[in-house]
């Protein structure tokens, strides 16, 4: 008998439904929550709201989609954490009343296990043992993969991620949220090279990017007067405006193009001390135009296999977490209704 699991994602600002068959994704429904556009950021309140309207219409959908009844359901799977709690708890508290209902198993999915386990969804897949950048909006990690469940980070930063890197400076540019693939979509037009950005001296495989994040922030504040990034070199916020508009693409070029060597970097320090040549990536960073032409380029003169996978499973979707459900299912690592939701979540499983 197939084995059908239907799997819920609400962690953040994404309401995403999937239903996967014997592990292949039969269908994937995301429903992104426009209301934060105007507000910068993602408002947990306003996120959790949302997951409650969207819920109930995107598991409808999933399950039309993938010709499914209820009836055909062997297992729920859910993001159990990490996330924002108010969110998580939506898509918690709907997969253990579906369980209930169905009496059929529950199986709680982590995040960012689920970002890596993404590259396993279609063909080409790597093989084992195999590197994963992670890279989203809340996390940076470099993984160490050896099997489907069996993975431990091996880096990480020790700040902001590179997701909050790119959706910072669009910010400080005055870009809407979220700003990484706005400044994505500049930095086409611009010259990588235009302005320098030191890169962070940080020990081992970690990653920090707050230092960046403040060096954009003179660089922005003095407005190419000195190419020295110091609080004290000033410009009025008028000359500091005329700055960003004239060479926009410039500016978000050179901040990506950092962005990507600091993550590349370090990925490259991570294959030679593990000599793994199998590379993936994972995460809504990953869908960074600069950051896959990078990793390709590199690929080449290291000789590393790179596996990006398709653009709707990197940024937060509900196949990564039926791909994962599936997985866990095999092993019947289920849970029980007590299950609650995490915000953070240590793992290295
Ligand atoms: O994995 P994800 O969808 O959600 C989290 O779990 O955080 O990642 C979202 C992050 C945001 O910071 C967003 O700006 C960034 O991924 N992002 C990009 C691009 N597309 C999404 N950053 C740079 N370039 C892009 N094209
Ligand atoms: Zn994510």
């Amino acid at each position: 008998m197939p084995i059908n699991i239907l799997a819920i994602e609400s962690s953040c600002d994404e309401t995403s439904a999937s239903v996967c068959c014997d592990g292949k994704i039969l269908s994937n429904v995301i429903a992104t929550q426009k209301v934060h556009e105007q507000y910068g950021g993602v408002v947990p309140e306003l996120a959790s709201r949302a997951h409650m309207q969207n819920i109930i219409p995107v598991v409808d959908v999933a399950l039309k989609n993938a010709n499914c009844s209820l009836e055909d359901i062997d297992a729920i799977g859910f993001t159990q954490s990490p996330g924002l709690i108010g969110a998580l708890l939506v898509g918690t508290q709907f997969a253990k009343s579906m369980s209930l209902a169905l009496n059929k198993p529950l199986i709680q999915v982590h995040h960012m296990q689920a970002h890596v386990v993404a590259n396993l969804i279609e063909e080409p897949r790597p093989s084992f043992p195999f590197l994963c950048l992670t890279v989203s909006g809340g996390h940076t990690q470099i993984v160490l993969v050896e099997s489907p469940l069996k993975m431990k980070v091996i880096g990480q930063t020790i700040d902001d991620a590179a997701g909050e890197a790119f959706d910072k400076t669009a910010k400080l540019i005055g870009l809407p949220y979220p700003g990484g693939p706005l400044v994505d979509k500049y930095a086409k037009e611009g010259n990588p090279n235009a302005y320098k950005f030191t890169e962070p001296q940080i020990p081992g495989l970690d990653f920090s990017f707050s230092g960046l994040k403040t060096s954009i922030l003179y660089f922005l504040n003095n407005a190419g007067v000195s190419n020295v990034y110091k609080e004290e070199y000033k410009v009025s916020p008028e000359q500091r405006q005329q700055f960003i508009d004239e060479n926009l693409a410039d500016i978000c070029a050179s901040v990506q193009s950092r962005i990507v060597s600091i993550l590349l970097n370090k990925l490259k320090k991570a294959a030679k001390e593990t000599g793994i040549n199998q590379i993936c990536i994972a995460g809504g960073v990953s869908a960074n135009s600069g950051l896959r032409t990078s990793i390709q380029k590199m690929g080449v003169e290291q000789r590393w296999d790179v596996y990006i996978p398709k653009f709707e499973y990197c940024t937060d979707n509900a196949a990564m977490i039926a791909i994962t459900a599936y997985y866990k299912y095999l092993t019947e690592d289920f849970s029980d209704l007590t299950i609650t939701p995490s915000a953070r979540a240590e793992w290295g499983l």
